[in-house]
């Protein structure tokens, strides 16, 4: 028995009806993210390991459990991207951009790799609609980019999603949140999971992250506090919160939201959709005002985002989904010369911007008609042998049941007047 091939665990065909979703989405994404001033990036799929490492943090579930790495490439340690972050830090740094404009914003749409174990809203590929905008730290930029997150939201026809938001605060900031969250965990060490006692000494920061009952419970209980802020990362967080307000976006502080990457600093948000279940962020982001310079670039503040566009389309509703493009004109033919006609005409009809088909392997009319029919092409090409002697060929509209005889001459004009 020969083996059958099936798409690799966690991944997906996206087939041509579902295609044309992805197309539209994407398209709608580009008009908007280039109406906020961003241009695109494509960096490579994959890219050295320790690219990933360093900027996402070793002690992160990403490097630790999902990382896919490249066998054929393994003595020179390169993996797929689990995320675009770290690869459009790295061209930003590559190619010295800094040195051309003070703000760089580039958006990036394309597939990501985690090698986690697929469930619902969670695969091994999946894709991210993202941007990072490098070059600036300001309260507004940081409003402006959440903005864009609810924007491209809503212009999916997406609602009844909830945005949550905090800050991490500096990197001292971010010491001593650490201090206050192992002072208050310390004690509740046994109720833990395994890998949340290593966290606890390795990195305090990802037991928030953790998903399983028991840690939520215990973080849950957690005094919520902001109390590792200076006064400058407070004023900057409340800024942020103010520009929210201005530009009516509704949002919630989440004191221990702390994204499970490490890289982030100051603002962190995450966009979530009770429809999803339990893998609930629509996207999510944030500011990392050290990884340029933590990956030798220069000083550079900067802040970003990526939604999963699997997520999006699985609650995207209906109405919002878009049909297929449909078929113009379908040619039916009759006899050897006719079909050699028809095959010249299809191809001059595509030429001129008229989508258009035929059958390869004519039977009658009938069958013929029943494939255009299928097609739901609007009109109908006739050419049989009566036809071709009078240089001509039949036009039925099919939604009037109409026919009419044009010359060959015109048919391309009437054609095009009639789309
Ligand atoms: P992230 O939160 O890891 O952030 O991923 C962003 C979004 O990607 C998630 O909210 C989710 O919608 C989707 N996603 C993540 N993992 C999967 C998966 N296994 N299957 C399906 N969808 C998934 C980042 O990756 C950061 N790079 C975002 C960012 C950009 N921060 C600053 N700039």
């Amino acid at each position: 028995m020969l083996k059958n091939f099936s798409t690799p665990r966690g991944t997906n065909d996206i087939l041509p009806d579902e295609a044309v979703s992805w197309q539209k989405l994407e398209s709608r994404a580009r008009r908007l993210l280039e109406l906020y001033g961003y241009q695109e990036i494509r960096t490579p799929i994959f890219e050295e390991t320790a690219l990933f490492v360093r900027s996402l943090g070793q002690t992160t579930d990403v490097v630790q459990k999902q990382m896919l790495n490249l066998a054929a490439e393994k003595q020179d340690g390169f993996s797929l991207r689990p995320e675009g972050t770290a690869g459009v830090v790295r061209s930003y740094i590559e190619h010295s951009i800094d040195k051309k404009q003070g703000l760089a914003k580039f958006y990036y749409i394309g597939p990501m790799f985690r090698g986690e174990r697929p469930q619902k809203g969670r695969l091994r590929q999946f894709h991210h609609i993202g941007v990072e905008a490098i070059g600036v730290s300001h309260p507004f930029l940081d409003a402006e980019i959440i903005a864009l997150s609810v924007h491209l939201l809503t212009d999916f026809g997406l609602s009844g999603f909830k945005l949550k938001i905090n800050s991490l605060g500096s990197s001292k900031d971010k010491e001593a949140l650490s201090a206050i969250l192992r002072k208050q965990l310390k004690a509740k060490l046994s109720q833990l999971c395994d890998d949340c006692q290593g966290r606890f000494e390795r990195n305090v920061f990802r037991i928030l992250d953790c998903k399983k009952e028991n840690c939520k419970a215990v973080v849950a209980k957690l005094d919520r506090t902001d109390a590792h802020l200076s006064p400058e990362s407070k004023a900057y967080f409340s800024q942020v919160q103010e520009a929210l307000n201005s530009l009516n976006i509704s949002f919630e502080i989440s004191p221990f939201l702390a994204r499970g990457l490490d890289y982030y600093t100051h603002t962190v948000f995450e966009i979530s959709h009770e429809g999803l279940g339990s893998q609930d962020a629509l996207g999510a982001g944030g500011r990392y005002d050290n990884l340029v310079k933590d990956l030798g670039g220069p000083e550079a503040g900067a802040m970003g985002f990526a939604m999963g566009v699997e997520r999006i389309l699985l609650i995207q509703p209906a109405e919002g989904k878009p049909d297929n493009l449909k078929t113009h004109v379908f040619i039916v033919t009759m006899g050897e010369k006719a079909y050699q006609q028809g095959f010249l005409l299809l191809n001059k009809l595509r030429q001129e911007d008229v989508s258009s088909e035929m059958s390869y392997t004519p039977g009658s009319i009938k069958s013929q008609m029943r494939l255009a029919d299928k097609s739901q092409a609007p009109f109908v090409l006739i050419l049989g042998e009566d036809e071709l002697r009078e240089n001509s060929a039949a036009l039925k509209d099919m939604r009037s049941g109409a026919q009419e005889k044009i010359p060959f001459s015109q048919i391309i004009g009437v054609i095009k007047n009639k789309i």
